[in-house]
């Protein structure tokens, strides 16, 4: 009797922890007046109005490295020249860069080498606070425009009214993609709570997709689950390839940037901790409480991104990150290179007279599966960190893969 009461009060107590932990600290100390922006798409404008997030937001043009990530305008050839031959005969294998602030996007895209005269409108879709408004008015031809031609009425890069309604400020979602493939997926994002709100406004950028076959409209693969089998599963029902490996002849799939759909499963993910949580932490000036707008590692300031809810030491805490991406690097180059050895195998196979063209088929899917799981960590922008489990399982599979690939074409002739 004394120890069940007990224990009920343990977990009286414990209720306002859990509370606390995932939900953290004081949001609605956060005082602002909302302002009709009308049409306004200039962010120096809606800084007028809030200028605490406006000066954050110009930090997005500064840069600075950190271990594994940071918003340095590199090349990804430095640091992993293993993925030149993963991805030859395709764009990512002319030019591919670390990714950096949002105040960079709309000029990082147009400076691309990747980008020529056919390249689509489509590819605009995360990079400007236009794309709303031109889809609303082009309808269908605001995806098979030109970029190029597009980008003449396209001023500013990733701002304010991505994320905000313009009248009331409200968080808001206007990516038609990603309220499409939520409808497939049963949910209504005019009905997520606050807190999923500040998940959902980056979810509209930072995922996998894909460009429709003549419509290239934006399409989010999701209707057979967000883990990268169940994406797999959907490419494979539509035959979908990328492009055609010049040594291998296997059709390839790359992967974007699935950050949304890796967390979605991770422990901070269905613990409901936002992306906002560690990425848009709240900060003071004068005695104001605001959310930073300035979106790079979380690492830069653990004070306020990780001990809201952890009460260990930021050596401890960082140090466990640095493991996780340190693991996940090593064993991604390690499988990179193997993968490279398979597309080498099958190519030596296919030279043969006497190949055995059923079994050649069979090590070409197997390549795809194997570069398709190690590109769904390579891709990813945190090194393993947003889900340490996902991204070493995925490392795994697309290991066995690519042995798997290389026994079979050595054995084909
Ligand atoms: C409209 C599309 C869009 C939305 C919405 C968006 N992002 Fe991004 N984000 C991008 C693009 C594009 C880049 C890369 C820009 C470049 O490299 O030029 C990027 C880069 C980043 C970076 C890397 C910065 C660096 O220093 O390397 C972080 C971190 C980030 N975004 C976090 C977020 C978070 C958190 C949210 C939600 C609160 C969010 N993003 C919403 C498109 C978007
Ligand atoms: C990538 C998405 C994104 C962009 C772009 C963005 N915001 Fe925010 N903003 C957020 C999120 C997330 C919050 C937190 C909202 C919450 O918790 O209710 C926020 C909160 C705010 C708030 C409420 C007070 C606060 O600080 O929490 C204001 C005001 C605001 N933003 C203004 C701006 C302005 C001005 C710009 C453009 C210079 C901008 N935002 C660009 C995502 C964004
Ligand atoms: C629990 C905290 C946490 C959550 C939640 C989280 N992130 Fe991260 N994110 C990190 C850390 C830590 C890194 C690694 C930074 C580094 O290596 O310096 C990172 C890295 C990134 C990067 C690469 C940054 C760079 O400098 O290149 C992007 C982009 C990003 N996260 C976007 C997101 C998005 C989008 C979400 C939500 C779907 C999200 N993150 C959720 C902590 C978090
Ligand atoms: C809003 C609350 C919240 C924030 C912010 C947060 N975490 Fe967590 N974190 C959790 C919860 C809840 C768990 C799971 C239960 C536990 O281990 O306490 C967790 C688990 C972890 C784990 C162990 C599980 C794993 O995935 O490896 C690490 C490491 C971690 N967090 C690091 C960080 C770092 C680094 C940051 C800041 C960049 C951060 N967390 C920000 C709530 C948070």
């Amino acid at each position: 009797m004394r120890r069940s009461k007990s224990y009920l009060l343990i977990i009286l107590l414990l209720i306002p922890l859990a509370l606390f932990a995932i939900g953290c600290s004081d949001k609605n100390e956060v005082a602002t007046v909302a302002v009709d922006m009308g049409d306004e798409l200039d962010p120096a404008v809606w800084g007028k109005e809030y200028p605490l997030q406006y000066d954050s937001y110009l930090k997005n043009n500064e840069m600075s490295k950190t271990d594994f990530s940071g918003s340095e305008k590199e090349s990804k050839f430095i640091s992993e020249p293993e993925i030149k031959e993963l991805f030859k005969g395709y764009g990512f294998s002319i030019d591919y860069n670390e990714d950096r602030g949002h105040t960079y996007a709309l000029e990082d895209l147009l400076a691309s080498k990747r980008v020529n005269e056919t390249t689509p409108g489509s590819c605009m879709t995360c990079k400007s606070p236009s794309v709303p408004k031109l889809i609303e008015t082009m309808g269908a031809s605001y995806y098979t425009t030109p970029l190029r031609e597009l980008a003449k009425d396209v001023k500013h890069s990733i701002a304010c009214s991505n994320c905000h309604d313009s009248k009331t400020n409200e968080l808001k979602v206007s990516q038609p993609a990603f309220i499409d493939a939520m409808n497939k997926r049963g949910i209504d994002v005019t009905k997520a709570s606050k807190q999923e709100m500040r998940t959902y406004v980056c979810g509209q950028c930072h995922v996998e997709y894909y460009l429709e076959k003549d419509t290239k409209v934006v399409t989010f693969p999701w209707t057979e689950g967000l883990e990268p089998t169940n994406i797999e599963a959907y490419y494979d029902k539509m035959e979908f390839s990328d492009w055609e490996h010049p040594d291998s002849k296997a059709g390839m799939r790359k992967v974007q940037h699935p950050e949304f759909e890796t967390w979605s499963t991770s422990v901070h993910g269905t613990a409901g901790v936002s992306c906002a949580d560690c990425h848009m932490p709240y900060m003071r000036e004068d005695g104001k409480k605001f959310s930073s707008h300035l979106w790079t590692s979380p690492l830069k300031t653990m004070d306020v991104s990780c001990q809201t809810c952890h009460t260990q030491d930021q050596a401890w805490l960082k140090e466990r990150v640095l493991n996780t991406q340190t693991k996940t690097f090593d064993q991604q180059v390690k499988v990179s290179k193997v993968i490279e050895e398979a597309h080498q195998a099958i190519k030596k196979a296919l030279a043969e007279s006497t190949v055995d063209k059923n079994k050649i088929k069979e090590a070409q899917a197997l390549v795809v599966k194997a570069q398709w799981y190690w590109d769904w960590v390579a891709a990813e922008n945190s090194r393993g960190f947003h889900n340490p489990v996902q991204a070493l399982n995925s490392l795994t599979t697309a290991m066995e893969n690519a042995y798997k690939a290389k026994e079979i074409a050595n054995s084909s002739y």
